[in-house]
């Protein structure tokens, strides 16, 4: 790799990442070029982000369109960009109206805005947001204490009050939190970074239940298992229940950023003018681009397709039978493969050497979140490539 961009990195960026050794020229589908010509295929897309890989032409189209009209105009004046996405999100879930931001962390910010003020109007000043231990919400103040782990949370301190810490996949560690300020519970459908965690059968029926019984708020943070990535539109499908509120990130800007929360007909009242601003949230080219994604993706024949190569992927994986994998998991197109030592970095390096992007989310598990048009052959020489690369 070139030895001046390594240098020039560390002395102009705030190094908060540790780079892989890989400076990328271009990419197609799931496969992505380095700067020497050297190709990989790649399991991580952007952390989730590229669902229909890279230089998608009617994303790509959808872009440049937009570009060559305007890119941003401020949310002072109508987007038919934004209602155009918008409209296909509350279509197609349970939800009434989309609020656009710009990251996870900051979609994470406003559905606990929003709980907040909910608790005000209609629960007596609630304001506590219960969530889970090993969770992910993302790095802003209040969305990383909402984000479970202590790791986060240090030198940080003090965090914003009423944040309460539930266990994933155990309701009653939820019942025993809840009382009379109790705004919202705030959940993952899946523990995403958290090591690829996904709730047991009836996780979810019962945590509706009891929010329902204490008259609490359900927010799904769909930020990484939204859009598809499961083989539904949105994970909560998978578990016969509505949320109140979801959040959403990740792919939703066709590679551009934007991120949303989407709320129930309930909570239409609650958040009016002036509750919520954002310069660029909400942007034309990220709408445009995200629309253009989403509607290819909003298919049956796609979602299924999804399920089966997810079931083809964690199947090949356990099928390797490498001695270094404790438990291959997963939910259509959202990977875990736990190891049995905290090797997942050194694993994820070597992969990379072997022509593989996969990502070390917990230091004992790799996870794998391709672009959902990967296809069979891909899969099967990145399972490979993984093979060889574990420890
Ligand atoms: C479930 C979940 N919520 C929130 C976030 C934060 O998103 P962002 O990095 O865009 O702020 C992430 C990011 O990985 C996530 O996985």
């Amino acid at each position: 790799m070139n030895n001046k961009l390594k240098t020039d990195d560390k002395k102009y960026i705030g190094n908060t990442f540790k780079r892989y050794d890989a400076v990328f020229a271009k990419g197609k589908g799931a496969v992505i070029t380095d700067t020497a010509g050297k190709k990989y295929i790649d399991m991580l897309a952007g952390v989730a982000v590229n669902l229909l890989g890279y230089n998608d032409e009617k994303v790509n189209a959808a872009m440049i369109g937009q570009i060559k009209k305007y890119t941003h105009t401020s949310n002072w004046f109508y987007s038919p960009q934004q209602i155009k996405l918008a409209e296909l999100l509350v279509k197609n879930s349970f939800g009434s109206k989309v609020f656009y931001v710009n990251s996870g962390a900051e979609a994470t910010e406003v559905a606990i805005k929003i709980a907040r003020k909910w608790g005000v109007l209609n629960k007596n000043g609630a304001y506590k947001v219960i969530t889970m231990r090993n969770s992910f919400h993302g790095r802003t103040i209040a969305a990383l204490t909402a984000t479970a782990q202590e790791k986060f949370h240090k030198y940080l301190k003090p965090l914003p009050e009423g944040f309460m810490y539930a266990e994933f996949n155990n309701v009653s560690s939820v019942e025993k939190l809840i009382d009379d300020k109790t705004a919202a519970v705030l959940v993952e459908p899946i523990q995403a970074e958290g090591g690829v965690l996904l709730p047991d059968k009836n996780y979810f029926k019962e945590l509706k239940a009891l929010c329902e019984k204490n008259n609490v708020l359900l927010i799904a943070d769909e930020v990484q298992t939204g859009l598809g990535r499961t083989g539904k539109l949105f994970a909560y499908q998978n578990f016969g229940i509505k949320p109140d509120m979801m959040t959403l990130g990740k792919g939703l800007g066709g590679g551009l950023p934007l991120s949303a929360v989407v709320i129930s007909k309930e909570l239409e009242g609650v958040y009016t003018v002036g509750d919520h601003g954002t310069t660029m949230g909400g942007n034309p080219v990220a709408c445009a681009a995200g629309y253009a994604a989403l509607a290819r993706i909003n298919k049956k024949p796609v979602l299924k397709q999804v399920v089966e190569k997810g079931a083809f992927m964690v199947k090949a994986l356990k099928a390797l039978n490498n001695p270094a994998i404790k438990d291959v998991r997963g939910m259509g197109l959202i990977i875990g493969v736990e190891l049995k030592s905290d090797t997942a970095s050194y694993a994820a390096a070597k992969a990379l050497k072997n022509g593989v992007i996969i990502n070390a989310c917990k230091p004992n598990v790799l996870r794998l979140v391709p672009s959902l048009i990967i296809s069979k052959k891909q899969m099967e020489q990145a399972v490979k490539a993984i093979d060889k690369s574990l420890y």
